[in-house]
């Protein structure tokens, strides 16, 4: 077990209650980590409101004033490296990033997305899930690599769709799991118990053959 708490970035565009969640799992002491630095691209974003609130060093990079999408992702993770972070985070990230300037990052960056990938990718997961008629949906956390959403799925967490359920109302219902499945997820990475080995995640030094599920206890194996 590592001696040294983790030392966590992450980056978030909008409300930030998936950041909240894991400042909440460290507040009741589930998650040995250290926030360095909360970033976005949103100045306005209500999860740098939060950091500042926690102290939690912040930073704001606007896009425009940038020449193209790899100059203001090679500055952002130029600046969250000078963050000595270990893990990077991606909460609610809504920027497609760099292949190229993520590169450095593979294995070491994750993120949360709102369905069971490999299902729906991209935006307006929710609304997708109800127009295919599907029954089941649910939250990924992936390893970000350089296909969006395409990384290796570690964990997720699955809800049955009600008859009564619209867009709304499902990401509300499915909000409480995602903020119980991230930092379950980040604790296996502080723990080391989840490594990246180059290639995909292994757990307990196994090599991960389908994604974990959020159950009552926890993160466990898929049967
Ligand atoms: C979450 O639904 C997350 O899965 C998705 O963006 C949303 C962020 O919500 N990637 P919040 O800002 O953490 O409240």
């Amino acid at each position: 077990m590592p001696t040294t708490p983790v030392r966590i970035a992450v980056l978030a565009s909008g409300r930030g209650s998936n950041l909240a969640a894991l400042l909440a799992a460290r507040e009741r002491g589930e998650l040995s980590a250290e926030f360095v630095l909360v970033g976005s691209d949103k100045a306005s974003a209500g999860a740098l409101r939060l950091a500042e609130a926690a102290n939690i060093p912040t930073l704001a990079l606007d896009p425009r004033s940038y020449p193209d999408r790899r100059a203001f992702d090679l500055d952002l993770f130029t600046r969250i490296a000078a963050s000595g972070a270990d893990l990077l985070v991606l909460a609610g990230f809504m920027r497609i990033l760099d292949g190229e300037a993520l590169t450095p990052w593979i294995g070491r960056m994750i993120n949360i997305h709102p369905s069971l990938l490999p299902k729906y990718r991209g935006l307006h997961t929710h609304r997708r899930a109800l127009e295919a008629g599907d029954v089941e949906h649910g939250a990924s956390v992936h390893f970000v690599t350089a296909e969006l959403d395409g990384g290796p799925v570690i964990a997720q967490a699955q809800l049955a769709i009600g008859a009564d359920d619209d867009e709304q109302q499902l990401a509300q219902r499915l909000l409480p799991l995602e903020h119980r499945l991230l930092p379950a997820v980040v604790n296996l990475l502080a723990s080391q118990r989840l490594q990246w080995d180059g290639q995909a995640p292994r757990f307990d030094g196994q090599p991960l053959s389908a994604p974990l599920v959020l159950g009552v206890d926890g993160l466990r194996l898929a049967e």
